[in-house]
């Protein structure tokens, strides 16, 4: 297991990728076990939690939520940012106190942090106690780990390659929405990012096997799929087939299933065949997740983002022409090495210009291992500080401002469940992703109802389905 530097990593053109089959012959051996899962990190992980799920259920445990009743604990860990990585240590730490009143307590780590050679380590040399740690790439021997459980740590992690593995079970969160995912890893190397080493080279799943997956889940009733990939836009270039992104969208949204959803968008691979299919299909959601990282070419540069200020604006002006009453969102990293206050307020001209629907606002963190954290930082705290305060002001005005607009219209809402705070309350998803709240309604759950806005905050709205509501 090694993390590898960016030029051995580039040479996994020639990693040949071995489409597998995962196995699920193996005993129930811990009926009446619980187990604790903890998710870090995006969407990947939350999906990757639901296969790790369904082995544990195979394997008889239940879930609990309660770390202290648990026999097992998972946790599904992030790599991102210093502090996804701070968080999960701080979290062991519990999980190391109640160990000591429960020494048979498993422990096992999985997700991107074990892929990190430097985490491995620290894990073996400071939390001895810690039974077992998987990858990202070997998710399916977790049943195998822990039926082959030894008395000494095992550690069992592949390095980047990567294989596609299909027929996965998946225990999942929600019987509305689902995740599908269409590729793994990322080739995209954008300099501070761990995630092309934590995740592996890029790798699409066929496209029939993708269809199939969906087509079963509207059989079984799912009103929403999200096709999830690090960068959705590259999906099938690896594969040779003669397909890519804009045909799979196509094949998904024929499927009929009523909400086709995709995360993330890399803005160097989105062409205009793609926007045109997601124009053409009504049960394609009109929104993207459209990272920008900064708004100064100079920082992009650095990135390796391999796209301009002038070509982001271009491609976000295409959408929006082409895409009625789209709703677009970004991510952006403040405070890179080098960026200077000019480099900065480019980027607070994007966020003007683009006046996105909501933005992700990162201070920068270096990652070990990345080329970016080899170039000298001489930004200060202070300053990434006072610049994320800034950017924060900015996009906040402006995520207020796009939804005060629909106040008093009537927009599309796929209801997804009882509000957590507010038991009388139900909570659903609009076609451009976001949140609605409505009192009341709870036969509503699991339909796409028409609902008034009636009240608009910088994160959600307020809607009544009273006058309207009939579901469809
Ligand atoms: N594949 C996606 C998202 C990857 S991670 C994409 O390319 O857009 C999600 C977000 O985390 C990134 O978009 C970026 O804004 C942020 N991020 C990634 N690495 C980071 C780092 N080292 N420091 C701060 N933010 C980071
Ligand atoms: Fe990271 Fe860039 Fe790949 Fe996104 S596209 S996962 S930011 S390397
Ligand atoms: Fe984190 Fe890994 Fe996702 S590093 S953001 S969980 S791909």
């Amino acid at each position: 297991m090694n993390l590898p530097d960016l030029k051995e990593a580039k040479k996994r053109t020639d990693i040949k990728v071995t489409e597998k089959q995962v196995n699920y012959h193996f005993p129930s051996a811990f009926i009446g076990k619980k187990y604790f899962l903890r998710t870090y990190g995006c969407q990947m992980n939350v999906h990757d939690s639901e296969e790790i799920k369904k082995y544990l259920e195979m394997l008889g445990f239940t879930e609990t939520t309660i770390l202290e009743e648990s026999d097992l604990v998972v946790l599904n860990t992030c790599a991102i940012r210093e502090n996804a990585h701070d968080k999960v240590f701080g979290y062991l730490g519990r999980c190391k106190h109640l160990k000591r009143e429960k020494p048979e307590l498993l422990i096992a780590i999985g997700g991107c942090m074990s892929q990190e050679e430097n985490v491995v380590e620290e894990i073996k040399t400071k939390h001895p106690y810690v039974d077992i740690v998987f990858g990202t790439h070997n998710i399916s021997e977790l049943p195998k780990l822990l039926l082959e459980k030894k008395d000494k740590q095992q550690i069992e992690v592949y390095s980047i390659e990567g294989d596609v593995y299909e027929g996965i079970q998946y225990s999942r969160d929600s019987k509305i929405t689902a995740w599908v995912d269409i590729m793994y890893g990322c080739d995209k190397f954008c300099t501070y990012c761990i995630v092309p080493y934590t995740r592996g080279k890029e790798r699409s799943r066929k496209l029939e096997n993708i269809v199939v997956e969906v087509e079963e889940l509207k059989q079984n009733g799912y009103k929403e799929v999200t096709l999830l990939g690090q960068n959705v836009n590259a999906y099938g270039r690896d594969l040779n087939l003669g397909y890519d992104f804009k045909d799979l969208l196509e094949k998904v949204a024929l499927t009929g299933i009523e909400r086709v959803r995709f995360v993330t968008s890399h803005p160097w691979n989105f062409t205009s065949e793609m926007i045109d299919v997601i124009a053409k299909y009504d049960n394609i959601m009109p929104y993207i997740h459209l990272p920008l990282q900064s708004g100064s070419d100079a920082i992009l540069k650095l990135m390796g983002r391999r796209y301009t200020k002038e070509e982001y604006i271009s491609l976000f002006h295409s959408i929006k022409e082409k895409i009625p009453n789209v709703s677009i969102t970004t991510d952006i990293i403040v405070g890179f090495p080098n960026e200077t206050e000019e480099d900065f307020l480019e980027t607070l001209d994007v966020v003007n210009t683009c006046k996105f629907d909501s933005a992700f606002t990162f201070i920068y963190s270096p990652r070990e291992g990345t080329p970016a954290s080899l170039i000298k930082d001489n930004v200060t705290m202070k300053t990434k500080e006072s610049r994320l305060r800034r950017l924060n002001e900015l996009v906040n005005a402006y995520s207020l401002e796009a939804n005060k607009r629909l106040v008093g219209s009537i927009v599309p809402v796929l209801i997804l469940g009882e509000n957590e705070k507010d038991k009388k309350r139900i909570y659903g998803y609009t076609d451009t992703m976001k949140l609605v709240n409505i009192d009341g309604g709870h036969d509503l759950i699991g339909k796409i109802v028409q609902v008034k806005i009636i009240d608009a905050k910088s994160f959600s709205l307020d809607g009544e389905t009273e006058k309207v509501g009939e579901a469809i």
